[in-house]
């Protein structure tokens, strides 16, 4: 049967946004005092550190509209517009009018929850604004010295949908193919959702050649991803036998809108080498977490959204994390095939 397959439909099923936490800076992005204007989930946002504690709030001034993130000031825990000196406290109240000797107007600035977890900055968006009953926990091994210190490995500004993102995060039997360099067989093991928490277990035999010298060198090895909601997750990876490895990865994807996401991934490897040795190995990681992802890029950028996919199990568990990322929308998609 000849498929007619919609060449239009490159846009997700999945409307709006997911009500969940996003990562919108790195902590080294907002020193003490820093203001930052964002652009994320449709939406204009400023993001300041008053008194140590990140604020975020919607980007512009209701007195007459001037956006906050440019050239405003900072004092304790209030923001200054730049335009009329109107002060804003990081809790969205109007506290200073400096020309008025009337009562302050009673609006406020809508204001999002911000953590600083694992030397990020998250924002948890709702779609009317309700406030967080989970939160992103911190990974123990980024406390440990054995683990070294987390790190950018690149950011991405990718056309593409959080749907098509995830399905490809889950999706197995393309990794020995489109990432052959790295894995030369994957299967999946078990997926275990648990509320806003999604667990997927993989083995995987990963090609090691990259690592030594051209040489062909398989390991076994496994790869466990926890993912905190569609748009952040930890993945744990290991190979066992002659060469062993272990390092984790945080791959972050916020929606600057609904056709980009602003995807950057961090990493942290266990120090299993003698100092130097251990730099270089943690740099050929960061280079092949890179190309790996980079490979991904123009199928993400170029794909259509297919009505009837057709999906096999040895494909992975994409209808099932489709359907655990639903949770999250506010209006929920037609169910797949
Ligand atoms: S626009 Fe902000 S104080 Fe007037
Ligand atoms: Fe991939």
């Amino acid at each position: 049967m000849v498929q007619n397959i919609d060449q239009t439909k490159t846009q997700s099923s999945f409307p709006g946004f997911p009500n969940s936490w996003f990562r919108i800076a790195t902590s080294g992005e907002l020193p003490p005092k820093k203001i930052l204007p964002l652009h994320y989930l449709g939406r204009d946002f400023v993001l300041f550190r008053a008194d140590g504690t990140p604020r975020l709030l919607d980007a512009f001034c209701p007195h007459l509209g001037a956006h906050l993130g440019y050239g405003s000031t900072l004092q304790g825990d209030t923001i200054r517009c730049p335009y009329h000196g109107w002060r804003w406290h990081g809790t969205g109240r109007c506290v200073e009018i400096p020309y008025l000797d009337k009562q302050l107007p009673q609006v406020q600035i809508q204001t999002w929850p911000v953590r600083e977890v694992n030397g990020l900055i998250l924002m948890y968006y709702h779609h009317q604004a309700q406030l967080p009953d989970w939160e992103i926990p911190a990974v123990p091994e980024l406390s440990s010295s054995r683990w070294t210190p987390l790190k950018s490995v690149r950011r991405w500004q990718v056309q593409t949908t959080l749907k098509h993102y995830m399905e490809n995060s889950v999706d197995v039997s393309h990794l020995s193919n489109l990432h052959r360099q790295t894995f030369s067989s994957a299967k999946s093991l078990s997926l275990e959702a648990n509320g806003p928490i999604l667990t997927h277990r993989m083995a995987q035999k990963y090609n090691l050649s990259s690592l030594a010298a051209g040489k062909l060198i398989d390991e076994d090895g496994g790869v466990t991803t926890i993912y905190y909601g569609p748009a952040y997750d930890v993945s744990y990876y290991w190979t066992q036998g002659r060469i062993k490895l272990e390092l984790l990865t945080i791959f972050t994807g916020t929606p600057v809108d609904q056709t980009h996401l602003d995807i950057e991934i961090f990493f942290s490897v266990k120090k299993m080498l003698p100092s130097p040795l251990n730099g270089i190995l943690t740099g050929l990681l960061k280079r092949d977490v890179a190309h790996t992802f980079e490979q991904d890029l123009p199928i993400l950028e170029n794909r259509v959204d297919l009505d009837h996919p057709i999906v096999y199990e040895e494909d992975g568990p994409i209808k099932a994390s489709l359907r655990w990322a639903n949770q999250f929308y506010p209006v929920s998609p037609e169910p797949e095939g």
